[in-house]
């Protein structure tokens, strides 16, 4: 409850207004079909292909406000490249719950993240059920358009059309209801797989131990290697890396008291306890289907929480990962208003570089960059490799947090910076890296992000050149909720 009793002077001070940011938040019911025709500058001719982005597009029920944009149904929006021009879609993933909602109405489910069924806590003692959503990432793989959501299986869409075809099940090897991560990672060239591409996905199945399922799948989209273990305690793990050997898990010191939840006075993510005197656990898996449990390492690291990383690569016998890490994680209230968070009593996300000796089970960690960041990109031919650039959403301002209004490249060989902010009326989604065909440097290619234009209340996909950050923009004719991921395909699709 902050906004009210800002000075005047604070608010002349930051680089943004909360009633700006605010807007960014509201629902876009419509579903547009169109070539975008408000261009700034020029769409590169070689930049060919299709931006997919998904995330919570309806943060009400016919009204009926959500309590978490994590619990907004899924929209994907895709940015079709095509001879210097830009098209655009937006499509609801039509889950059955999204389906159900929508014809009644009104909110008939939970959400995880705190969205209850109206009428208190009777009307949710004992509700078991959590809503299916669809709204964290979307993918290309094995020609098949894939949104992601960690807690169930992905949904597949038509990609020229973007309507929902169903679940998918990769020929049997997900099961009903199992979780299909949203944070696949792609190994360009698998040495399992004599140099051919790999997608490596997980699930996460936590109760009193928890199950990690590692999934690989050929370029035909077929699951061809698969591993399961078990490990101890209740594992919150949203985000993982790999290298040519390992799968790379860091498991945040929380632990999960179903118990309010199930008398209806809490969500599941609102009964989540970080715990800042515990270790974060390093879980490393061999990427072998070979390896047994006793090949599996468990180092330890201090306190902190991690939604994401940046890559991970091996030097000899370390593993090298570099990830956004908070001091805690803030816990989500029943009574609180996301659109009123505190963001200067949340502690900011920041860029750090864990060093593990496998031999002797020891992990050392620097900061690399103390400005707040989420959303991190890089050149997607370097994953599970050493690299040189990445690329990251960022404050405007160096200290404090706030909501991201800027994209930061890092030189990690130089320790070089650039800054492209959007401030005071821009806000920053997550950026991509596209890679120019023929580059010839790791940072030859365009970043391209959704930026909220407050100014206008409409959003912009703007590319910028990630050799220098020159910028480009389409301007959309409508904004788009602040979303969550979204992937990038040299495939081209447009609407029939
Ligand atoms: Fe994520």
């Amino acid at each position: 409850m902050q906004s009210s009793n800002i000075s005047e002077n604070t608010i002349l001070e930051k680089s943004y207004t909360r009633a700006d940011w605010q807007r960014g938040y509201e629902s876009l019911y419509e579903e547009f079909d169109y070539w975008i025709d408000d261009i700034e500058g020029e769409i590169p001719p070689e930049l060919q292909g299709t931006l997919f982005r998904n995330g919570p597009g309806l943060l009400d029920i016919n009204g009926q406000p959500i309590h978490h944009p994590f619990d907004g149904d899924g929209m994907i929006s895709r940015i079709s490249f095509v001879n210097g021009r830009a098209h655009y879609r937006n499509r609801y993933v039509r889950t059955e719950e999204y389906i159900a909602e929508q014809k009644a109405g009104k909110i008939l489910y939970r959400g995880a993240f705190g969205t209850q069924r109206p009428g208190g806590w009777l009307a949710n003692f004992l509700d078991y059920k959590i809503k299916t959503i669809a709204n964290t990432n979307v993918i290309y793989w094995g020609g098949k358009l894939l949104a992601l959501w960690e807690a169930t299986e992905p949904h597949r869409l038509d990609p020229y059309t973007l309507e929902t075809l169903g679940k998918e099940y990769f020929n049997g090897a997900l099961s009903t209801g199992q979780p299909f991560s949203a944070h696949p990672r792609l190994d360009r060239s698998c040495q399992q797989d004599n140099g051919a591409p790999c997608l490596v996905n997980f699930s996460i199945q936590p109760q009193l131990s928890t199950k990690i399922t590692i999934f690989e799948l050929n370029p035909a989209g077929e699951v061809i290697r698969k591993q399961a273990h078990k490990v101890p305690g209740f594992c919150f793990i949203h985000d993982f890396v790999i290298t040519p050997n390992y799968c790379i898990f860091l498991q945040n010191p929380v632990t999960f008291n179903p118990i309010p939840m199930l008398l209806g006075i809490r969500s599941s993510g609102e009964c989540i306890k970080f715990h800042l005197d515990r270790p974060t656990q390093i879980i490393v898996v061999p990427r072998n289907p070979k390896a047994g449990k006793e090949d599996i390492k468990i180092l330890e690291t201090q306190a902190g929480f991690i939604f994401h990383h940046v890559n991970a690569f091996e030097v000899g016998d370390e593993i090298v990962i570099d990830s956004i890490c908070y001091d805690s994680l803030p816990e989500v209230e029943p009574k609180s208003d996301f659109r009123q968070v505190n963001f200067e009593a949340n502690a900011p996300g920041k860029l750090w570089r864990f060093a593990l000796q496998l031999q002797n089970g020891t992990v050392e960690r620097k900061l690399i960059e103390s400005r707040a960041c989420e959303f991190p990109a890089i050149n997607p031919a370097n994953v599970g490799q050493q690299y040189r650039y990445l690329y990251i959403g960022a404050t405007h301002a160096e200290t404090g947090n706030a909501p991201l209004q800027a994209i930061l490249k890092i030189d990690l060989d130089s320790g070089e910076k650039q800054l492209w902010s959007a401030a005071p009326r821009g806000f920053m989604g997550e950026p991509i890296f596209v890679p120019r065909p023929g580059g010839e440097t790791e940072d030859d290619g365009w970043l391209l992000a959704l930026v909220y234009d407050a100014a206008h209340h409409r959003s912009d996909v703007v590319i910028l050149d990630a050799r220098d950050l020159n910028k480009g923009a389409l301007h959309l004719k409508h904004h788009i909720p602040y979303g969550l991921h979204g992937s990038f395909t040299p495939e081209v699709f447009v609407s029939p």
